[in-house]
């Protein structure tokens, strides 16, 4: 029998469609475990803060297919530092909390650790990001919804793109990672996709536009991860338009439109899933780890693993971006 009774969720980090069904599926599950369950507000930062509020099973209705979360979230340095941790910990223990489930990326999980290290209270982590850079998961909550945003977003690109002959250089998120440009740039059927992970020779790229060029393609998309080594896409389209003049050429940088929105249905359940086997894994006595799905498995992965182990990129996609586009 498990001594856990009192339970808390937050969000933190950069929001993703799909936490706010998350954080449904673990309220739901807490009150069918019969647990109380406590929403806290601000991530970290309400932690420390004490702003934690009730929530029954009815506070999450209506809420599985809104965007954003309801529970807000923050980036929170202080929650760092030994003394952010320690007034987290008082804040936990005056309201009775028994565990505590963090929805969010690796700095989510970075906070989750270095807390669990010191103090007796168990978290577990469920991966919400759109960059789906985790160790541990196969897929993150939001990046569905992300990726089939960037593709109707450039589905009209493409609309205009071809009317006006332009080369578009589109840049979309991905700070340090290449997952969102890599499946949303195949679905687009983009001529060229450039990823943090992999080199960009600007002299490479020119090559394939040139190719594309002399076939009479009278316009090119380039998807590019706002990490790329070479520059986000207007470094990127300069450098290009120095050599190759050949194209009009624009750039849009998708942005922030790409954590908003209503969330897709492989995000939902993802988040149904993962919410359960939170409640149900800290239930079983486990703790200072991240749920995800793997090969449709359920799998607990420790936070240690999940932060520091780098995601390889999908070699076999590259190589079909690189046949597709030729
Ligand atoms: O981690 C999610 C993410 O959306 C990244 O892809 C992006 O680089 C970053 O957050 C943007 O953060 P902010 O909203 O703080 O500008």
């Amino acid at each position: 029998m498990s001594k856990i009774k009192k339970i808390a969720v937050l969000t933190s980090g950069g929001d993703a469609p799909g936490m706010n069904a998350c954080i449904r599926a673990v309220v739901r599950a807490g009150h069918f475990y019969n647990l109380e369950v406590m929403g806290i507000v601000k991530g970290y930062s309400g932690m420390i803060d004490g702003n934690f509020i009730e929530m029954g099973a009815h506070s999450v209705s209506n809420i599985i297919h809104r965007g954003g979360t309801i529970l807000k979230t923050a980036r929170c340095k202080e929650f760092m530092t030994e003394e952010g941790m320690n007034k987290a910990y008082q804040q936990l223990k005056s309201q009775k909390i028994d565990a505590v489930v963090v929805i969010g990326g690796d700095g989510t999980f970075r906070g989750a650790n270095a807390f669990s290290n010191t103090y007796d209270i168990p978290f577990i982590g469920i991966p919400g990001t759109i960059d789906n850079d985790l160790f541990g998961t196969d897929f993150t909550i939001g990046y569905d919804t992300a990726i089939n945003t960037v593709v109707q977003a450039v589905d009209k690109i493409r609309d205009t793109a071809e009317s006006h002959d332009r080369l578009f250089f589109i840049e979309v998120m991905g700070r340090d990672a290449g997952f969102i440009a890599l499946r949303s740039g195949i679905g687009v059927g983009a001529e060229a996709i450039l990823i943090p992970e992999s080199k960009t020779h600007i002299d490479q790229l020119i090559t394939l536009l040139e190719k594309g060029w002399k076939r009479k393609k009278t316009s090119s998309i380039v998807i590019v991860a706002e990490g790329d080594d070479a520059g986000g896409a207007f470094a990127i389209a300069e450098k290009v338009g120095e050599k190759f003049k050949q194209y009009d050429t624009r750039v849009t940088v998708l942005g922030h439109i790409q954590r908003g929105g209503s969330p897709s249905c492989m995000d939902r359940l993802l988040a149904g899933k993962l919410g359960v086997a939170a409640v149900e894994g800290l239930l079983n006595g486990e703790q200072k780890v991240m749920v995800g799905l793997i090969h449709k498995s359920i799998v607990y992965t420790p936070f240690e693993h999940s932060t520091k182990h780098h995601v390889e990129i999908n070699q076999d996609l590259l190589r079909i971006a690189e046949i597709l586009s030729s």
